[in-house]
C-alpha cells in the first residue's frame, strides 16, 4: 500500500470510529431499565395530584393550550380535576400576542385566564422575554432606538391586562447560554445587543410595576445533569440571580423547566440538591415549571418505557420536594394526547410518545403514580 492509501485508510477508520462512538454515546443504556424494573410504583388512595400536593402546602399543575382545552371536554375535565395551577403553552408568547408591531391579540389568552378563574385554578404567565416564538416582524422592526420602549410597552400592556389574576410570571426565559462565549454566560441576542445585559432587570422592574402582586420568576432549562455544559449553566444562572438580587431587582423565584430525558444517565441528585440550596439561599422560591420526560430513545416495550419515565420523575421530584424553597411542580402538558414532544422528540419507530402523567386515553400511568408518590412522601411545608 502506498503511504497515501494508508493515510486515507487510517482517516476513514478514524472517522468510522468517531461516528460509532457518538452513536454509542447516544444509545440508551439497559442498566436504566434494570434500575426501575423492580420499583414498586404503588400509590395509596385515589385522590388527584392537586390534593396530594395541597396537603404538603404545594401546587401541582400543567401547561395547557386554548385549542385542546376549548375543544376537548373530557380532557378539560381531567385538567380541572388534577391541577391547581395552569400555564398557557404558547398563548402569552410574543408570536401569539403580537400579530403586528402595533396590535395585540388577546383572544386565546383571555379565554385561558377566564377558564382558570371559572374553575378556581391559579394561572401562571409564560413568557415576556424569550429568544424563540417571536413574530416575523421582530427581526426587521426592532432596533437600538425603539427596543427599550417596545419592551416596556409590551410588558406594561400584557402584565397590566392580567394584573391580579396571575400567580407568577416567567418574566425572562432562557437568557443564559454559556456557549455564546460571554463571561457572564448570557445569551447573545437582540434584546442584549440593543439594551445590554440590563434588559433583564428592566423587564423585571416593568413587570413589577404593572402587577405588584405577581410572583416574578426567571425561568431556564438544562440545569439538572452532571455534564460540563449544564455545570456552566448552573454557575451562570446563579451568577445572574445573585446580580439581580444584589441590585434590588423585584425577582422572587427561579423556574426550573426540567425537560428530562428518560435515556439520561447523568442525573446527579447531589448536584441538583446543592444548586437548589444555593438558589434558595438567595431568598428565592423555586418552581419546577415544565416537567416532562422524553421517551424518544427508550425501548419500544410500553411497560419498560413507562417504568423508566416514571422512575425519572420520581428520582427528580424526590430531590426537588426535599427543598423547602420549592413551591410548585408543573408538567408541560397533562396527557400524552397533547404533548409538544410528539413533534419535538418523535420516536424512530413512530410509536406514540408517552412523556406525561396521563396516557392518550386520559388514564393515569406510572408517571402519575411517581408524581403522586413524590408528593405523598414530601414533608409538609
Ligand atoms: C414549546 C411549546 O410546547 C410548543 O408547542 C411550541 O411549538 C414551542 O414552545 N421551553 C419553554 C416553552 O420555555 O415555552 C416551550 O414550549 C418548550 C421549551
Amino acid at each position: 500500500m502506498t503511504k497515501r492509501k494508508i493515510k486515507r485508510r487510517t482517516f476513514i477508520l478514524g472517522l468510522g470510529g468517531f461516528i460509532l462512538a457518538s452513536k454509542i454515546k447516544n444509545l440508551y443504556k439497559p442498566s436504566q431499565a434494570a434500575n426501575y424494573a423492580n420499583r414498586d410504583f404503588a400509590v395509596v388512595g385515589n385522590s388527584p395530584l392537586r390534593d396530594r400536593f395541597a396537603t404538603k402546602g404545594l401546587l401541582y399543575g400543567a401547561a395547557v393550550s386554548h385549542r385542546s382545552l376549548s375543544s376537548d371536554l373530557p380532557f378539560a375535565n381531567r385538567v380541572a380535576a388534577e391541577c391547581a395551577i395552569l400555564v398557557p403553552e404558547s398563548e402569552l408568547k410574543w408570536k401569539a400576542l403580537r400579530p403586528t408591531p402595533d396590535r395585540f391579540s388577546f383572544a386565546a389568552s383571555d379565554w385561558l385566564v377566564n377558564f382558570a378563574r371559572s374553575q378556581g385554578l391559579l394561572m401562571r404567565g409564560h413568557t415576556l422575554v424569550w429568544h424563540e416564538a417571536l413574530p416575523k416582524w421582530f427581526a426587521t422592526k426592532v432596533d437600538s432606538r425603539n427596543a427599550e420602549q417596545l419592551l416596556q410597552q409590551h410588558i406594561a400592556t400584557v402584565v397590566g391586562r392580567y394584573a391580579g389574576k396571575i400567580h407568577s410570571w416567567d418574566v425572562v426565559n432562557e437568557a443564559v447560554h454559556p456557549d455564546d462565549g460571554r463571561t457572564d454566560g448570557l445569551r447573545q441576542w437582540p434584546w442584549l445587543q440593543f439594551l445590554g445585559p440590563d434588559y433583564i432587570e428592566t423587564a423585571f422592574r416593568a413587570a413589577h410595576e404593572a402587577d405588584p402582586q405577581a410572583m416574578l420568576a426567571y425561568n431556564d432549562h438544562h440545569l439538572e445533569y452532571d455534564t460540563k455544559d449544564q455545570e456552566a449553566r448552573r454557575t451562570a444562572v446563579l451568577k445572574l440571580l445573585e446580580r439581580l438580587k444584589s441590585r434590588g431587582t423585584p425577582i422572587h423565584a427561579l423556574g426550573i423547566q426540567a425537560h428530562l430525558r428518560g435515556d439520561a444517565d447523568r442525573f446527579n441528585a447531589k448536584k441538583l440538591k446543592t444548586f437548589m440550596r444555593d438558589v434558595a439561599s438567595l431568598g428565592l422560591k423555586i418552581m419546577i415549571t415544565e416537567m416532562d420526560v422524553t421517551d424518544q430513545k427508550l425501548p419500544k416495550n410500553i411497560d419498560t418505557r413507562d417504568r423508566i419515565v416514571a422512575g425519572s420523575y420520581e428520582d427528580y421530584l424526590n430531590v426537588a420536594l426535599e427543598e423547602p424553597a420549592v413551591i410548585a411542580v408543573l408538567t408541560w402538558g397533562l396527557s400524552d394526547r397533547y404533548t409538544w414532544l410528539e413533534s419535538q422528540k418523535p420516536r424512530k419507530d413512530r410509536a406514540p410518545v408517552r412523556p406525561l402523567p396521563l396516557d392518550a386515553k386520559l388514564k393515569r400511568k406510572l408517571a402519575w403514580n411517581a408524581i403522586a408518590r413524590a408528593a405523598d412522601s414530601a414533608l409538609k411545608q
